[in-house]
């Protein structure tokens, strides 16, 4: 079988059609999809991929995190797999490509392999991991991480959403789709597909985007405990103002994190005000902080002027600064990145070489094996936003080269 006839049984009506019904669930009145993590949505979401799945006849396992692990057997069972895949939860407001692109993309490359009657010498994995996002339980990357060792299971299990409800309670709420997996069983490679997220590929008309590595990120949970007091009556000087601490504290950051290249990624995307109401001064403000850089040594250093920064400005108030997610920059491995350029090259497409901004899976699975990534572009670089957008088009290239790529590994 040569590649060419691989790339051919890639189906853009199949992958789109299924792109269609996974948006189905948890669709939004604006076109987007909300569907946190481990709430019913994503629970029904990883069945019908199960019944797909099970209807091809490959096997369905998932793990005690929650990620789901779809195998097309080897013609040698014994050997480590290839993995692929990404998650099935996106943001409050997310669009329909985010993570199940990644995912049905992996699923498109089995189906195209039956179909072309192709046994690989390794089994595939198609992987839907667990809470990538992080919208509803913090950290994000959570399935990956646990998987790859980095995130200790039994407080992931234990970390709680704003209602209080645990990790461990929403996994034993979902429905059971099959037998459970060990974590960070061996695997040969992994590689994921992905719309951009960003505007490079679109600018310059690329089709695929070869992706060299992901940036570092930190993540940070602040607490400010004031006081509550009358806000018609306690003159300034006995205000113990959380809300007012918060603003101080981020205002000072933002001159921090403000560099002359634009390459410091600062975001404030939660925060609660308590009481919340409008004539007591605030007693408590929680916030969080998503901080990026691609270089290590700038992650670290001003990661680690978070907390005094915040300190320096708390005036009367008491600060708790906690991280709850640590991720340095990651460059892909060779062996990877450079199959996928055969891969791309080979189709013919027009292609770029490109560092991630977001974060993915990718970033924990190249602790253990070598992987590497698929970018293809999304409408104006806009992500995280029900508006998100991508062509059929190019749906089905970046999984063209997923297959052929895929098929080169599962081979070696
Ligand atoms: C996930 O989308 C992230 O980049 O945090
Ligand atoms: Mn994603
Ligand atoms: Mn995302």
């Amino acid at each position: 079988m040569t590649r060419a006839v691989l790339a051919e049984h890639v189906s853009e009506t199949r992958l789109w059609s299924r792109l269609r019904d996974l948006a189905a669930i948890g669709a939004t009145p604006k076109g987007g999809v909300c569907r946190l993590a481990l709430t019913r949505e994503d629970g029904a979401a990883r069945v019908m991929l199960a019944v797909w799945a099970k209807m091809r006849g490959y096997s369905v396992s998932e793990d005690a995190i929650g990620t789901l692990y779809i195998r097309r057997e080897g013609s040698d069972p014994s050997l480590p797999p290839v993995m692929t895949g990404s998650h099935l939860d996106t943001q409050p407001t997310g669009g329909r490509f985010d993570g199940a692109y990644g995912v049905l993309a992996g699923f498109e490359v089995l189906e195209a392999l039956d179909d072309a009657g192709v046994q690989t010498r390794r089994a595939l994995e198609v992987v839907g991991w667990m809470n990538e996002e992080g919208a509803r339980f913090q950290p994000g990357c959570m399935g990956s991480g646990v998987f790859a060792g980095a995130m200790p299971l039994a407080e992931m299990l234990a970390v709680a959403d704003k209602t209080g409800a645990t990790v461990g309670e929403a996994i034993a709420a979902l429905p059971k789709i099959g037998p459970a997996r060990n974590f960070g069983f061996p695997v040969h490679a992994y590689v994921e597909a992905h719309i951009e997220q960003g505007p490079r590929l679109e600018a310059a008309g690329d089709t695929i985007g070869i992706v060299t590595g992901i940036q570092g990120a930190r993540w940070f949970a602040v607490e400010i405990t004031g006081s509550e007091a009358h806000a018609g009556t306690t003159p300034r000087a006995q205000r113990k103002d959380a809300l007012m601490t918060a603003l101080n504290g981020i205002q000072a950051l933002r001159a921090v994190m403000t560099d002359p290249d634009d390459q410091v990624r600062f975001t404030v995307g939660r925060m609660e005000v308590s009481p919340g109401s409008p004539n007591t001064v605030p007693g408590k403000v929680f916030f969080t902080i998503d901080f990026r850089h691609p270089d290590a040594a700038t992650v670290q250093r001003l990661g680690d002027l978070v907390a005094p920064t915040l300190e320096a400005n708390a005036g009367p108030c008491a600060i708790a600064v906690r991280e709850t997610f640590t991720g340095p920059p990651v460059a892909f491995d060779a062996l990877v990145v450079d199959q996928v350029a055969v891969a791309t090259k080979a189709l013919g497409y027009s292609h770029q070489s490109l560092p991630s901004g977001a974060n993915h899976d990718a970033k924990f699975m190249a602790r253990l094996c070598p992987t590497g990534m698929i970018f293809i572009p999304c409408l104006g670089g806009v992500s995280h936003n029900e508006a998100e957008s991508a062509t059929p088009a190019d749906c089905v290239a970046g999984a063209r080269v997923l297959a052929e790529t895929l098929l080169a590994l599962a081979n070696t």
